[in-house]
């Protein structure tokens, strides 16, 4: 049954118990959420990860990271006994018949991927695996196709011709940070990658009580349809970016553009938002990734080129803009809204406020930082920003606006929507604001004197 996103809040935990131990490597935001869900499911879940101070809060209860309705899932599943954070990788490879691959796979500088955290993982099964004993692997991480037959090969190889009983299956994740609990709940589909169809029943024993559709493919299928949909995804942002600059050229309003495009069914109104361009750790990554496969593969990676370098150039498009509203930039006291990539997490990784701070700060800028969730992130991953006398990062979102000249708004948390924002026009010095991502109401935030500027919208003939 389909959950309802206001049910999550009365979910209980008490789902029947089921006779699998399961593992998980790697307790990121896919291997947590994975964790919790499947011990929700009734499943035993044993989890490795490998930083010990993520696993030391994990013990706790604690999760390193922020993710709505996790906390609650975690506590429960702690309770339950089901699940549990273990010091040694090799009880799970001992006691699991499945185990779950959900390591990092980062970008490299040639923009293909890091296997680093998959090859140390192979190597760690291959070391404990005990003889004869039938084992399924199923990675989770993204991964270029061709990862799962040669996860499997390494294993045989750092095994040395010991006997060996592995199959290894590729089910992607393609959870939303932000709403990755709900997402655990109601994928879309669920895409099951398998070279060997002995293992089908094995795998369609854990997802047969999920509302999804199941697609059995091999593993270099699902390996691709991973990297495809992220690059769609990528592909539509552009598209509407694009869009979004012919609509300033035009006098258009591209709000109007983007309901009349999407409302047909055939196109949807889902990644079609105009903004500051895509960050994150996942949709970057890919599309670096797939242009790199097509090169290598001799094929021209034209139409992804054209994606990355719309998406690229975004960031000096609102550059262009605070300095066209601003006249005159040093000196003058900017106020950014958003830190993280985009609202409902605490993940910074990739996001367009990293490319901005630099570049407003050449320009002679006073920065203030304002988030509601990545503050912390913030500091600790830039503790250089943290001692620059230009920039000071706030958790109260009045504070920093505080004889502000302009407030720029580069991610969509719906908490931006609900300020006062008579006292954040009396707290400014110069009451100017862009919306880098469209979410303001802006009639409303024309009618508090505001100077607004949106995106995709021609404010000279407006
Ligand atoms: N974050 C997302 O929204 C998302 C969605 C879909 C797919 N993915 C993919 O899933 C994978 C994981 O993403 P993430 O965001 O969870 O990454 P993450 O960096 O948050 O988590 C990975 C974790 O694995 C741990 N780890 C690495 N090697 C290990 C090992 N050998 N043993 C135990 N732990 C180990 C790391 O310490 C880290 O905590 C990536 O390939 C990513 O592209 C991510």
């Amino acid at each position: 049954m389909v959950l309802l996103k206001e049910k999550l809040e009365e979910l209980e935990y008490k789902g029947e118990k089921k006779d699998i131990k399961i593992g998980i490597i790697g307790a990121g935001y896919v291997g947590l959420v994975t964790s919790v869900g499947l011990s929700y499911k009734g499943y035993d879940v044993l989890v490795f990860e490998k930083n010990k101070e993520k696993l030391s809060l994990l013990k706790k209860g604690i999760s390193p990271f922020y993710e709505p309705d996790l906390h609650r899932f975690l506590t429960s599943a702690l309770n339950s006994g089901r699940l549990k954070f273990i010091d040694e990788v090799s009880q799970i490879i001992k006691e699991c018949k499945y185990i779950y691959i959900c390591v990092g796979t980062p970008i490299k500088e040639d923009q293909t991927y890091d296997m680093f955290f998959l090859d140390l993982a192979a190597k760690e099964i291959a070391n404990h695996l005990p003889t004869n004993e039938r084992k399924i692997i199923i990675i989770k991480s993204t991964v270029p196709p061709g990862t799962a037959r040669w996860f499997q090969k390494i294993i045989y190889r750092y095994r040395r011709g010991k006997k060996t009983n592995i199959e290894v299956a590729s089910i992607p994740e393609f959870l939303r940070e932000g709403n990755a609990i709900y997402d655990f709940f109601n994928p879309n589909r669920i895409i099951i990658g398998i070279d060997n169809k002995e293992i089908v029943d094995d795998l369609r024993q854990i997802y047969h009580d999920f509302p999804s559709p199941i697609i059995i493919v091999s593993t270099i299928e699902a390996e691709l349809i991973k990297l495809a949909s992220n690059t769609f995804l990528a592909t539509k942002i552009s598209f509407i970016n694009s869009i979004s600059d012919i609509c300033e050229q035009l006098g258009c309003d591209i709000e109007n553009v983007r309901m009349g495009i999407g409302l047909d069914h055939r196109i949807g109104l889902d990644f079609l938002k105009p903004g500051i361009g895509f960050g994150g750790s996942c949709l970057p990554k890919d599309l670096n990734a797939i242009i790199s496969l097509f090169k290598e593969k001799q094929i021209d990676p034209v139409l992804f080129e054209a994606v990355k370098k719309i998406n690229n150039d975004r960031i000096n498009l609102l550059l262009n803009k605070i300095k066209k509203a601003l006249w005159n930039v040093k000196g003058k006291n900017i106020t950014i809204w958003g830190i993280s990539f985009k609202a409902g997490t605490d993940d910074i990784r990739e996001s367009p406020t990293l490319k901005l701070i630099p570049m407003l700060l050449k320009e002679g800028a006073n920065l203030i930082l304002y988030d509601p969730k990545a503050t912390n992130n913030f500091k600790n991953q830039y503790p250089q920003y943290s001692v620059n006398t230009s920039i000071k990062i706030t958790e109260n979102i009045y504070e920093s606006v505080v004889n502000s000249n302009l407030i720029v708004i580069t991610n969509d948390w719906e908490d931006y929507k609900k300020v006062n924002f008579s006292k954040i026009y009396e707290l400014m010095e110069t009451p100017i604001i862009i919306d880098g991502r469209n979410i303001l109401d802006h009639a409303l935030i024309s009618e508090h004197g505001f100077e607004y500027y949106r995106i995709g919208v021609n404010h000279e003939s407006s």
